[in-house]
């Protein structure tokens, strides 16, 4: 999907679809396109430019050029997500025939959000509500919007910043369609040898960016026992993947992002029941968003040196699988009693950061996983949990999101919970003993490893996957975390 901005008068512009918001005062808002050229005006009465309301109409010229109308009157566009939401639902009315789309805003949300952000957050809802994984489908002609062009009009006065916007808004939405199509790509496929070529192949292509793998031998040296007891019952050798974006003028401080790679989560021998295996390919979503990052990491040019880090395996059931009672040791020398092993994502997590406070000196880690599935009883699907050691780092990341149209709450790490997983025979456990907390009990496991270093924990288990339809995605991997992240890599001091 191509992007252009333009100044010319909307009359002058060839395009077959013309997508305008207007409020109770359309008619008025339209009359340089003379009403009088639609075909059945008449029967648009009703339409009072009122929120969720719309109307398309064909001009009688013979041109083909289609009128779509949206009424944004009464509508609640006070923050980024909403107004992501009002876009991408407006887009629901047009088909991918329409080749040439011409989008014309409100001054409001000029006023609102400023051209550059408005020109941002347009061109990030255009490209994600239209994105579709087509890519096992015998017919993808349907609504495929990949060669379409979407031209903006805009008044000379805001040309600039608007173009500056989308332009932003199409590095980010970049990164997330990268995150979107690992994440939706299947199990047979993405397995931790194909993560570790995207890392080495991000290397190879972004400036700035290079990449190492570890395999086996070597994540053993290191001393991984956590992450290589996931690993052992799977056909699949694991991969510690290792990506370091240096800028030119570093500001001398180190951020870790680090994603949470399981390549495909059965649970291992405490094996998940059937309708919770159906979408565990996703579990490698804050891998995924981590490289999506990374995919475009050049173009926002961040001053401060970037490590990416995952630890990636599949958590399978074999005769070398890892038993339920057994005892592994991380790292950093945490002894690890295993009593489920459907809870294995905390324990790759625990070697990459203390792989991480051991070789990078950080002076800030954001980690993302699909994490647990109390998460998700907690927050829903479209909501993450952010988990964090310090306020100001957890005040940047939920600032950065709130910008980015990306939803999050703040949870707890209460020292109270702490016993919950502390082992009777080994330093921790990585179930908690009682039933309740789940997503709180699995961050402060984490928290053990990240010692006084300012950390954050992403439980993205809800939002990284679209269950039904929603107007930012369809069906399947959202890339979520891939905005939130590169607005704080963007901002962080
Ligand atoms: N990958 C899952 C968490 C998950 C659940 C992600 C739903 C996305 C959607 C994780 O490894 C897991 O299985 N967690 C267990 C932990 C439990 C055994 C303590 C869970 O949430 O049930
Ligand atoms: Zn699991
Ligand atoms: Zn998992």
């Amino acid at each position: 999907m191509k992007f252009t901005v333009m100044t010319e008068d909307i009359r002058d512009i060839k395009g077959d679809l013309i997508l305008i918001f207007v409020t109770g005062d359309w008619k008025n808002q339209i009359s340089f396109l003379k009403t009088d050229i639609f075909e059945h005006i008449g029967k648009y009465e009703g339409f009072l430019g009122r929120d969720k309301q719309s109307i398309t109409a064909d001009i009688i010229s013979g041109s083909h050029v289609r009128i779509v109308l949206v009424g944004i009157e009464n509508s609640h566009c006070d923050n980024v997500f909403d107004l992501q939401t009002l876009i991408a639902r407006s887009l629901q009315k047009i088909s991918a025939k329409r080749k040439r789309i011409v989008c014309v805003l409100p001054e409001a949300w000029f006023k609102k959000f400023g051209p550059r952000n408005l020109g941002k957050y347009a061109c990030e809802a255009i490209k994600l509500a239209t994105y579709a994984y087509v890519k096992y489908k015998k017919d993808t002609k349907e609504n495929n919007f990949e060669n379409c062009e979407v031209i903006f009009t805009v008044s000379s006065q805001h040309e600039a910043e608007f173009t500056k916007g989308v332009s932003e808004g199409d590095i980010a939405a970049a990164a997330t369609v990268y995150a979107r199509n690992l994440v939706n790509e299947p199990g047979n496929v993405v397995n931790p040898t194909y993560l570790a070529n995207c890392a080495l192949e991000i290397a190879k292509k972004v400036k700035g960016v290079t990449a190492k793998i570890y395999e086996k031998g070597e994540i053993a040296k290191m001393g991984m026992g956590a992450f290589l007891g996931v690993s052992q019952g799977s056909e699949e050798p694991p991969k510690f993947i290792l990506l370091e974006y240096k800028p030119v003028k570093p500001s001398g401080k180190t951020l870790v992002l680090v994603g949470k790679g399981i390549t495909f989560d059965t649970g291992g021998l405490s094996l998940k029941p059937a309708n919770s295996m159906e979408t565990m390919k996703i579990d490698m979503a804050g891998a995924a968003s981590v490289l999506g990052v990374f995919s475009q990491i050049d173009k926002i040019a961040p001053k401060h040196h970037v490590v990416g880090l995952i630890a990636s395996c599949e958590n399978m059931p074999s005769g070398r699988a890892l038993r339920p009672g057994d005892i592994v040791t991380a790292m950093n020398g945490t002894t690890i009693e295993v009593l489920n092993t459907d809870a294995e994502g905390r324990l790759t997590l625990a070697d990459a950061l203390s792989y991480a406070i051991k070789n990078k000196k950080p002076s800030a880690i954001v980690d993302l996983a699909t994490l647990t599935g109390a998460m998700v009883v907690a927050l829903g699907e479209e909501i993450t949990g952010v988990f964090g050691n310090n306020s100001r780092l957890t005040n940047e990341v939920v600032k950065s999101a709130s910008e980015s149209g990306e939803l999050v709450w703040e949870m707890p790490l209460p020292e109270v919970y702490k016993k919950e997983v502390k082992s009777t025979i080994a330093d921790l456990r990585n179930i908690s003993v009682g039933r309740y907390g789940g997503a709180i009990t699995a961050a402060l496991f984490l928290q053990e490893f990240v010692g006084k270093v300012p950390w954050v924990h992403m439980d993205i288990a809800g939002p990284s996957y679209a269950e039904n339809n929603v107007p930012l995605s369809k069906v399947g991997g959202t890339g979520f975390g891939v905005r939130t992240l590169l607005t704080l890599l963007k901002h962080y001091q």
